[in-house]
């Protein structure tokens, strides 16, 4: 069997409706975000829902009972933080766990902290496992690493500047506790750039590629995967 154009498309509608959309924990909030985002002017570029429930998966694969604690470094409107959230809690809004999310823009920022806090996950909340940091990751990042100390993190989610992932990388390398899990969207591409492109034609594929290929060799620090899905996930584990 044979991926064709077609298959391909097909594929993606597929997961999405099915592991992406359907089921729990999907609750009007989550579904209606990125409408209320793009009615807000955000840019429509979030994860989709299946790359959602992945990130679900994965933070619920390394959180603990008490609930995980990660870092995201590109918030926008808070869509693929929340996903990880319920992660983190084991799919249940106030079982622990807390999600540290890195928004360079301040009007993302705010759109964010207003849609986790309807979702019961704000700063103020009796919940309180939700906060954004704004700023540039690269500038917040080492003052992280200060604060929450290395080996604090059981998962970091990457999905800002392309060209910076591997500086986003080094950071996390050290927020992470062994066995703790590195995650990358858009490492094969994204709308305007594939990863196969000729090198020099746009400077995130050269960029992501110079990751892709930094991570994939234990050397990294890290053993790692790229999940072929929409626009490419890398998963590694912090060895
Ligand atoms: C692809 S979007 C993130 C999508 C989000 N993770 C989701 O799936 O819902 C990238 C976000 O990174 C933000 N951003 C841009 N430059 C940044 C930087 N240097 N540091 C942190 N965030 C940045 C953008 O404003 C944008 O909101």
């Amino acid at each position: 069997m044979h991926m064709t154009p077609e298959r391909w498309e097909n594929t993606s509608l597929y997961l999405d409706a099915v592991f992406g959309s359907l089921g729990e924990p999907i609750d009007e909030q989550l579904a209606g975000l990125m409408d209320r985002a793009e009615a807000a002017g955000l840019p429509p570029i979030a994860v989709s829902a299946e790359v959602g429930r992945l990130l679900m998966v994965l933070a619920a694969m390394v959180s603990g009972p008490g609930g995980g604690r990660a870092v995201e470094v590109g918030t926008l409107g808070g869509y693929s933080g929340l996903w990880l959230a319920r992660g983190l809690g084991e799919g249940v809004l106030d079982e622990g766990g807390r999600l540290l999310t890195i928004e360079a823009e301040p009007h993302h920022a705010a759109f964010a902290r207003a849609e986790f806090e309807a979702a019961g996950f704000g700063e103020g909340g009796s919940a309180g496992r939700i906060e954004v940091r704004e700023g540039e990751g690269l500038a917040v990042l080492p003052g992280l690493v200060e604060e929450l100390g290395p080996g604090s993190c059981d998962l970091v989610f990457l999905d800002a500047i392309k060209t910076e992932y591997r500086g986003y990388a080094e950071h996390a390398a050290v927020l992470l506790r062994p066995g703790g899990l590195l995650v990358a969207d858009n490492c094969l591409g994204s709308s305007d750039w594939w990863v196969t492109d000729a090198a020099g034609e746009h400077e995130s594929s050269d960029a992501i590629d110079a990751f892709d290929r930094g991570i994939a060799t234990t050397a990294s620090g890290f053993l790692a995967c790229c999940l072929a899905n929409r626009q490419g996930v890398v998963v590694a584990r912090k060895l």
